[in-house]
Formats: structure tokens, sequence, C-alpha cells
């Protein structure tokens, strides 16, 4: 159903000068109640946080025609040791840019550079009321490992959430 196919994109590692964009995307699926996270982001937050992420822990960006239309990381997943192999990852696209194949390109990039960086496995927590979501990381071969529920309270209401899981 994606109306563009993730070849048109092109997905490259963020920079500094794209905290805009990046901290407008966030805000934007903040604002869209995408997230647990309910603070909105400053491009100088952001830009602090790029600057504090480390080789295995990559910030990439997709543009289409040279413009930024979404981002997608590694994150820490747990700090103890043993958890090491395990990657936490984040996929945020514009809204005027999704559904048409973005958040796709951006997710083939982070299981290409989950393999490159040695991780065994990538690992989310989403809603499973998030059709896009579900629907983009099944679609990349993430599996649905379960729910917890009303895990977070959100805008006054307990919200479930879905955690799923890609072995590497
Ligand atoms: C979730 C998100 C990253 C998906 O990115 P996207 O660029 O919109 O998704 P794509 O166009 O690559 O589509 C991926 C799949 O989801 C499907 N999809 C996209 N939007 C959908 C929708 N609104 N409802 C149902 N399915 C949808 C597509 O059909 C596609 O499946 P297919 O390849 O089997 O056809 C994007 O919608 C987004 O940023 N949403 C807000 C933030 C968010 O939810 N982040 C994830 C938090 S866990």
């Amino acid at each position: 159903m994606s109306a563009a196919s993730p070849r048109e994109y092109s997905v490259r590692p963020a920079r500094s000068q794209d905290a805009d964009a990046i901290s407008v995307i966030y805000n934007e699926g903040i604002a869209d109640r995408a997230t647990l996270e309910t603070e909105s982001r400053t491009p100088d937050e952001r830009r602090s946080w790029l600057a504090a992420r480390d080789a295995r822990h990559p910030v990439v960006v997709v543009e289409a025609d040279g413009v930024v239309v979404g981002w997608a990381s590694l994150n820490v997943f747990n700090a103890r040791d043993a958890y090491r192999h395990v990657a936490d990852i984040s996929v945020y696209v514009a809204r005027a840019a999704r559904a048409k194949g973005a958040g796709s390109a951006l997710l083939h990039r982070l299981v290409e550079l989950g393999r490159e960086v040695g991780f065994h496995k990538l690992v989310l927590a989403g809603f499973p009321t998030n059709a896009a979501s579900v629907a983009l990381y099944r679609h990349l071969g993430f599996r649905e490992v379960g729910v917890y529920r009303e895990q977070g309270l959100l805008d006054g209401r307990w919200v479930d959430v879905l955690l799923m899981e890609r072995l590497l």
C-alpha cells in the first residue's frame, strides 16, 4: 500500500544541522500521541542528544528531494552488560510524509546498521493501536512479544504497550 518505494529515499547518518528537522518531526509524533514521551523537544536539546550518541547507537535521517522527512535511531535498551547485544529502536516520519515508504526506508537501514555494529536483536515498545507502526514493524520481520496492559497513563487514560522484537 506504500505509495513510494524505499529506493526513492536516501537514508544517511544524522548531522548536527539536522537537529531542527529532527525536533520538529519528533514533536509531531509526541503531539500525535505515538509515544509515551510527552515532553516537546527543542533543536538545542536534539543537538546535544546527537552529540552524545556513540558508534553503536547512531541516528539516521531519511531525505526526499534533499529534505529531511524522518529520523530513526538505535538506542541503549538496558545499561546492564548482559543486554549489550540488544538495541531499542525509534522511527519517526514527518506527518506530511507518512504512509509513503519513508518509515520502511528508515527501518531497513536500522536493521542493516544493527547488524553492522554487531547487535543480536532489535526491540521496541509501541502502542498496539498504532496501526502504521505495527504494520511497519511486522512488514520488516518483527514479531509481537506481548502487551503490557495499562502500562502508561497518557492524558489521564491508561494505555497498553506492545513489545516487538526482531533477531538479526
Ligand atoms: C509509524 C511510522 C514511522 C511509519 O512510517 P511510514 O513512512 O508512515 O510507513 P510506510 O509508508 O513505510 O509504511 C509501512 C507499512 O505501514 C503501512 N501503513 C502506513 N500507514 C498506515 C496506516 N495509517 N494504517 C495502517 N497501515 C499503515 C503501510 O501500508 C506499510 O505496509 P506495507 O509495506 O505492508 O504496505 C510513521 O507513520 C510515523 O512516524 N508515525 C508517528 C510516529 C510513530 O508512530 N513512530 C513509531 C512509534 S513505535
